[in-house]
């Protein structure tokens, strides 16, 4: 499919997203919104996908929602916006394909939100993350205030969201908003390398990790543990078991014989 502000490209089994608007810094319109849903879903559709690469043309991850935009919404449209956004970030946060975000540059508000809506965030060392929504008198609307204590704890993301500041790459990192802190060219290396890691996994394994942790995170630790149990004892009946299993065997048996 060809797209208007973003572009994907697939190269083994990665598809690579990328959001290109660099001069509006990639800043989310209802294009973009849209692009970015239609791109994910072709991905998790596509049978020659195995995982996602977000990432942002230029010196911007994304940079926010585009607040060109904004001044025509009342409380009723706003409030769709916010809920469109929210359901096109959650196709990124629920695809069974692993989804790594590369953050290359501004990740501010729906920028930081697209990031925490993946599974996994890698940042350059010229990223910057932050929630200013409250400089324009508003809240994060696309998973800001839900996502972001989940991922740093409440007083860290309050002070971001309180504040609006920015912070760099090593504080995102001393935070726990991303997982790696990388040097701008190997940005994308590190991304394809880690998810080449993923990749030689079996896709259920992964599927059902993903889906495993999402629904089981807001549950109380008896009812996860069941969905995990359930999700071990359906994979322990598939293809992914008995290959990998197998795999790993036949290259480490000496070690477990008579284990
Ligand atoms: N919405 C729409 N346009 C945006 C944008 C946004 N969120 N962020 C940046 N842009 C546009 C600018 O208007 C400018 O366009 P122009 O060249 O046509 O005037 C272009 O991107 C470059 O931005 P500029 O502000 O000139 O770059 P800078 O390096 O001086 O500053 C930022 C970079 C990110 C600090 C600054 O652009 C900014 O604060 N953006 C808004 C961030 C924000 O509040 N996001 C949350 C929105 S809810």
């Amino acid at each position: 499919m060809s797209y208007e502000t973003i572009t994907a490209v697939v190269n083994d089994r990665i598809a690579t997203i990328t959001v290109n608007r660099p001069d509006k810094l990639n800043a989310l319109n209802d294009r973009v919104i849209e692009e970015l849903e239609l791109a994910i879903d072709e991905a998790r559709e596509n049978p020659e996908v195995g995982g996602v690469i977000l990432t942002g043309a230029g010196r911007a991850f994304v940079a926010g929602a585009d607040i060109s935009g904004l001044e025509k919404h009342g409380a009723v449209t706003a409030k769709a916006l916010a809920q469109r956004g929210q359901q096109a970030f959650g196709r990124f946060e629920t695809s069974p394909k692993p989804v790594i975000a590369a953050i290359n540059g501004f990740a501010l508000g729906g920028g930081c939100e697209l990031a925490m809506a993946c599974h996994i965030r890698i940042a350059s060392e010229a990223a910057k993350f932050g929630q200013p929504e409250v400089k324009l008198g508003l809240v994060p609307g696309y998973g800001g205030t839900q996502r972001l204590p989940r991922l740093v704890g409440k007083g860290r993301a309050l002070q971001l969201l309180l504040t609006g500041e920015m912070i760099d790459a090593q504080e995102a990192y001393r935070i726990g908003l991303v997982n790696r802190v990388v040097a701008a060219d190997q940005l994308i290396p590190a991304a394809t390398t880690m998810m080449q890691t993923i990749l030689a996994n079996g896709p259920l394994a992964l599927a059902h990790c993903i889906e495993t942790v999402n629904a089981g995170y807001d549950q109380s630790l008896d009812d996860a543990m069941t969905l995990e149990a359930t999700a071990f004892g359906l994979l322990a009946a598939t293809n992914d078991k008995a290959e990998g299993t197998r795999a790993f065997l036949e290259k480490r048996a000496p070690k477990f014989q008579g284990a």
